[in-house]
């Protein structure tokens, strides 16, 4: 998970809100860090000599192999691997008899995704962790979820650096690939998507609303959950930002567009932030705001497989598969999909989809 961080270029252009992946070595090195982390090696140099703990049970559900009850459970919970398969196992000492119990699937899904065992997940991925396939699967606490996030952001410096994570160097990369894609439907021609108002979500500073959008539509609507990133946008979007009509302060699950009013919704960097029954919920609302041959547009990290949880900013991300499929779920038909390119090769593979 990648900390924002300021912006070296006085937090303007230049900035992107990228995310390495989790397979990436960043994100490996920032789970040595915390406190909780349990590297690999740590867990395999447990010490495992005969212990008098020695559960009638002690099989690992993964490979079968039998376990040893690690010497010191004086520690009122360890956590060790199998050293064949890596499948987690949890000891828990009660009174005087250790008593050992196999992490349930959720939490080791969870622990894996999350900066505690990133290691782990990343050498026993293949067999003993099988990845998420929809947000119910890695969100526990939907309040939670989104009163996490909420509170991310609002600790975020309202710069462009901020928005991107600390990527605010790619920002114009981003730009000039989102104009020369949204640009085809802007074309003449029978269908071509009209340029009179445009809808920014997720917009924060309005990095987006200001190099993309009001340099192409007549007005510009933005939305964001994050007060702060708002009123910042009133001074950074400049002379130009009178021709932005709203800044709405909402959050995406409550939001709804007014219907029948944009020629484009934007919508980058925060389909992670939505549940997936509230971004399928988003999409149809977005839908029915369309103009005659408006588009929907997302922008976002996709992940390499499943739905994979950050707790840092409480967000998810989604693999390929997983967004197309909420993106029919919601009677929305793609036009375009293309991968972005360019951008730094330790962060998630980024996708644009145009629908309608
Ligand atoms: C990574 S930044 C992207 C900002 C902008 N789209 C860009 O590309 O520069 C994510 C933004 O999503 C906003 N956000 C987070 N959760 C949200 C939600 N549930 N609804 C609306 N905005 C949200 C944050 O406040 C932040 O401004």
């Amino acid at each position: 998970m990648l900390q924002p961080r300021e912006s070296t270029h006085g937090g303007d252009e230049g900035d992107v809100p990228a995310k390495q992946r989790s397979d990436s070595p960043g994100v490996l090195a920032k789970g040595k860090e915390d406190q909780d982390c349990c590297s690999l090696d740590d867990l395999r140099n447990i010490p495992t000599r005969e212990a008098p703990y020695i559960h009638p049970t002690n099989a690992c559900p993964g490979c079968v192999m039998l376990l040893n009850a690690p010497a010191d459970v004086a520690a009122q919970t360890l956590v060790v691997s199998c050293s064949a398969c890596l499948f987690l196992k949890k000891w828990e000492l009660h009174g005087t008899a250790a008593v050992n119990l196999f992490l349930k699937p959720k939490q080791i899904r969870s622990n894996c995704n999350v900066s505690c065992c990133l290691q782990i997940k990343s050498e026993s991925h293949k067999g003993a962790c099988p990845a998420a396939s929809m947000t119910s699967e890695v969100v526990e606490n939907e309040f939670e979820f989104y009163s996490k996030a909420e509170k991310y952001w609002k600790d975020v410096p309202a710069t462009v650096d901020g928005m991107l994570g600390g990527y605010g160097h790619i920002s114009s990369i981003d730009i000039n690939s989102s104009r020369k894609f949204l640009q085809r439907f802007l074309r003449d021609g029978p269908n071509r998507t009209g340029t009179t108002r445009a809808l920014d979500c997720g917009a924060g500073i309005g990095r987006i609303t200001k190099r993309l959008l009001l340099p192409l539509f007549k007005t510009v609507d933005m939305v964001d959950v994050t007060e702060d990133f708002l009123t910042k946008a009133k001074s950074y979007l400049g002379e130009e930002g009178r021709r932005v009509r709203n800044y709405f302060c909402c959050g995406l699950q409550d939001f709804s567009p007014e219907p029948n009013s944009y020629d484009v919704i934007w919508i980058q960097w925060v389909i992670g932030h939505l549940t997936d029954n509230h971004l399928s919920d988003f999409l149809k609302r977005c839908r029915a705001g369309l103009r005659p041959n408006g588009i929907v547009v997302i922008k976002d990290n996709m992940a390499q497989e499943g739905v994979i949880m950050d707790d840092v900013d409480s967000s998810v991300c989604r693999d390929l598969d997983v967004v197309r499929k909420i993106i029919r779920r919601a009677g929305l038909h793609l036009l375009a999909e293309e991968r972005q390119e360019n951008f730094p090769d330790e962060i998630y593979h980024v996708y644009t989809f145009a629908m309608r």
